[in-house]
């Protein structure tokens, strides 16, 4: 019998990176439910993919288990959605760092919480949290909540691996820099782009595709001798 098609849940769907994922999932033969604030975006991606999708905040945690409940089953969770701080330490407000931290990770953590315990029992699944190459350097431009945010998505993909790796569950993690989206195009000063462009060895920023390519790696069925990893993707700013 042919294998059921697998079904991702896509967080920041609406998003530069989420849009690519949805995308090439999809290409992939995968059902999504894409997630993000974004309405708009959101009902166009859905129009235009034929996708399912909620439309919810994850700075909005209590409400976040009941927005999911309608889901079903998933075997693959994109924890891909994340907004930029570019406070430095010694500016970083608490409300914000909170905030990074509910978006960034915390919902993330629901996300987890609320589809792992299915892909266990059916043991076959995939994580893909996405970090960001500021968890490896500290933040260039990044402040210190995104970056702390993002090196904590790294551990918190270390440990799902390292409980669920017995379970058929695989976890891992992606780390790119400067991918082409408002993150770059709008969040940085024209210097500061300018600045990174010089900066990074193959000349160039990263593409949504590109990333949504890992992504497909990571979740395909090849893949499953693959745990614990954080996949770099700086264009060679970072060799490890
Ligand atoms: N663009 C880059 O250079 C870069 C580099 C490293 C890591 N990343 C990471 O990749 C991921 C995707 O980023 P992107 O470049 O596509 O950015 P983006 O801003 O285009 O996409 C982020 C998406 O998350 C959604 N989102 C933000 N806050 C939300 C909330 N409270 N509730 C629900 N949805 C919310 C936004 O609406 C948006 O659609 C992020 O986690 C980001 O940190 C991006």
């Amino acid at each position: 019998m042919k294998d059921a098609r697998k079904v991702a849940v896509v967080t920041g769907a609406a998003g530069a990176i989420g849009q690519s994922i949805c995308r090439r999932l999809l290409n992939d033969g995968i059902d999504l439910i894409g997630i993000d604030i974004d309405r708009k975006r959101l009902s166009e991606l859905e129009n235009l993919l034929g996708i399912k999708t909620i439309c919810t905040d994850l700075d909005e945690l209590d409400g976040l288990p009941s927005a999911l409940g309608d889901v079903g089953t998933v075997d693959i969770i994109i924890n891909n959605a994340g907004i930029l701080n570019a406070e430095k330490i010694i500016d970083q407000s608490l409300s914000e760092w909170d905030k990074t931290f509910r978006v960034n990770l915390d919902s993330a953590l629901i996300i987890l919480k609320t589809f792992l315990p299915g892909m266990i029992d059916r043991r076959w699944g995939r994580v893909i949290n996405m970090s960001s190459y500021a968890a490896k350097c500290g933040g260039l431009t990044a402040g210190v909540a995104y970056t702390a945010s993002k090196s904590a998505m790294i551990g918190l993909t270390f440990s799902v691996a390292r409980e669920c790796a017995v379970h058929g569950v695989t976890a891992n993690a992606i780390a790119p820099a400067y991918v082409m989206s408002p993150m770059v195009s709008e969040q940085l000063s024209p210097r500061e782009r300018d600045n990174q462009l010089k900066a990074i060895p193959v000349g160039r920023f990263c593409e949504p595709e590109e990333v949504a390519h890992t992504v497909s790696f990571l979740a395909s069925p090849l893949a499953g001798f693959i745990t614990g990893e954080v996949i770099d993707m700086n264009g060679g700013l970072q060799f490890d």
